[in-house]
């Protein structure tokens, strides 16, 4: 098993708040690492440090072994970072189709091209050719996941892709990032849904008020009620 994604001790702040304390995570090459927290928690900061949209103040991040702290955010999508954002920033008025092509712009090599993913996500093959902004919020979703894979991503990021799904549209998720895994997705997730992270995840790191507080791999997790009570809305 190899650490494809290390965050070693960050610290990274919003101004003069500070956020993140001595922050550490490993991500194993085709596993998927769940952070999970509660609002407020700390899970998207953490994501953008590692993005080095707020680059943290200390500490560092590795990716393929190489230290990636202080890069910029678009080399880190052409290293292979892929990250869907919490806020899901489709682009309305282009075509399915025309954002797909946009996720392309990495220049990465891989498994996905847009056969592959028609074939992922039937739906957005049916719905090639509307404007992006025309789909419903669960469609919008999966166009944003689907468009950051046409980058070819080594590492797919996912802050809390089941936020605001119904339950029909997180089981739909639930089964994609499965079969996402099937062909060897390496995955880092934030989550407050305990139950899709469970169905999903091979760890969990749990993170509040910005300090990681609890991680384990994901059998340990799930009998452990008093880690979930006491960080978690369970
Ligand atoms: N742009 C910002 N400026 C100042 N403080 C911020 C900013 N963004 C987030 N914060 C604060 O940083 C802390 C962590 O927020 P973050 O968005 O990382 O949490 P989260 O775990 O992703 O929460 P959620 O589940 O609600 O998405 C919170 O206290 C939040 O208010
Ligand atoms: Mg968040």
């Amino acid at each position: 098993m190899s650490e494809i994604l290390q965050v070693e001790k960050i610290n990274s702040y919003y101004g003069k708040s500070h956020i993140l304390f001595d922050v550490n995570l490993v991500v194993q090459e085709g596993k998927t690492l769940c952070l999970m927290g509660r609002n407020g928690a700390g899970k998207t900061t953490t994501f953008k440090s590692i993005m080095m949209v707020v680059p943290p103040k200390t500490g560092k991040v590795y990716f393929q072994g190489k230290d990636i702290t202080g890069y910029k955010t678009y080399q880190l999508a052409r290293m292979g970072l892929g990250l869907v954002p919490e806020d899901r920033r489709i682009f309305s008025p282009l075509t399915v189709k025309e954002n797909l092509i946009i996720g392309m712009s990495t220049g990465r090599k891989g498994i996905w091209n847009i056969n592959m993913i028609y074939e992922f996500f039937p739906v957005l093959k049916e719905f090639e050719s509307r404007p992006g902004g025309t789909l419903s919020g669960g469609e919008q979703q999966m166009l944003t996941i689907a468009r950051t894979l046409m980058g070819n991503p080594a590492v797919l990021l996912l802050d809390e892709p089941t936020e605001g799904l119904s339950p029909v549209m997180v089981k739909t998720l639930k089964d994609l990032v499965l079969k996402l895994k099937d062909v060897g997705t390496t995955i880092l997730l934030s989550e407050q849904n305990i139950k899709f992270a469970m169905a999903v995840s091979d760890y969990v790191a749990i993170i509040d008020k910005g300090h990681i507080r609890y991680e384990s791999d994901i059998e340990t997790f799930k009998m452990n009620d008093e880690i979930k009570k006491q960080y978690l809305a369970v």
